[in-house]
């Protein structure tokens, strides 16, 4: 039996990089799969790229009121979730000099308020034995310049992973996260990270020399573990968080 048979999971941030990457390993694994993204034409081509056990829903995690309409959206395709992967995110960085409060709110409202609030909605949906995944970022753990606001987005994940878990502990929802190094996706892009195409592939290089194994990560290697965390092979793993990241944080 395919370790997903049966469940269903909804994924935010689906229509790209890691996030699409899971909801292809979870449609592997049996699950009937929701992605949610920002942009209806990619969520729309994402979910159909997927197949017939995928379904697309045009959600802003920046935008409180579009959250406060996720779970009615989610009632239309389903009635309860088994997994929630809270993916969607943006890597911005600057100087702590040259942050704007505009640029901080955004990290921050899509990163954090976005995630917490998203699962806030989307709870009362989930199945008691449900699993909570949170991508955060090897960010949460080591020091960088610029990523000041990204990583302590990131870092506000991994506590609520095991907040929550703390919380939820009565009906056996575990919630654990995630925390990728540099990984090959959209999100490395000028338009994305708000670089030129110079500072980009400088930041590329640097990066590459502190991943010991010398090189970015693919989105199907976070996807599997995602996945892993989604199923019961981790079933007495709650609170916890798994590194993948080619060694960069632990070598
Ligand atoms: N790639 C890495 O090196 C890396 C490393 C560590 C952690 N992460 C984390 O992994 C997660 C996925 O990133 P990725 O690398 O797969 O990048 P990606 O391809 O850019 O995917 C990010 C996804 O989040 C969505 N998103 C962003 N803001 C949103 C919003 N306000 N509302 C709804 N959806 C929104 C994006 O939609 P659009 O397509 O519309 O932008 C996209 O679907 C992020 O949380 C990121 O911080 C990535």
């Amino acid at each position: 039996m395919k370790k997903l048979e049966g469940k269903t999971a909804i994924i935010t941030g689906g229509n790209s990089g890691i996030g699409f990457a899971t909801a292809k390993e979870f449609l592997a694994q049996g699950a009937k799969v929701i992605i949610t993204g920002r942009n209806e034409k990619s969520v729309r081509e994402a979910a159909a790229e997927l197949g017939e056990n995928a379904f697309g829903i045009v959600s802003d995690s920046a935008h409180m009121e579009e959250i406060t309409k996720l779970a009615e959206q989610v009632k239309t395709i389903t009635q309860t979730l088994d997994i929630v992967v809270i993916n969607a995110g943006v890597g911005k960085f600057n100087s702590l000099e040259n942050m704007s409060e505009e640029m901080f709110d955004e990290i921050m409202n899509i990163n954090f308020k976005g995630a917490y609030f998203s699962i806030q909605q989307l709870l009362p949906l989930i199945n008691n034995g449900g699993s909570i995944i949170l991508n955060t970022s090897i960010n949460a753990h080591i020091g960088m310049a610029g990523a000041t606001v990204y990583a302590a987005s990131k870092s506000a994940l991994l506590t609520l992973a095991k907040n929550l878990s703390a919380e939820l502990t009565s009906r056996k929802i575990r919630v654990n996260a995630v925390s990728p190094g540099p990984v090959g996706t959209p999100l490395h892009s000028s338009e994305k990270l708000g670089l030129s195409e110079e500072d980009l592939q400088s930041m590329g290089e640097s990066l590459t020399k502190q991943i010991p194994v010398g090189r970015f990560g693919e989105a199907e290697e976070i996807a599997k573990t995602i996945s892993f965390f989604a199923s019961d092979d981790s079933s007495f793993i709650l609170g916890s968080e798994l590194i993948i990241d080619g060694g960069m944080y632990n070598l």
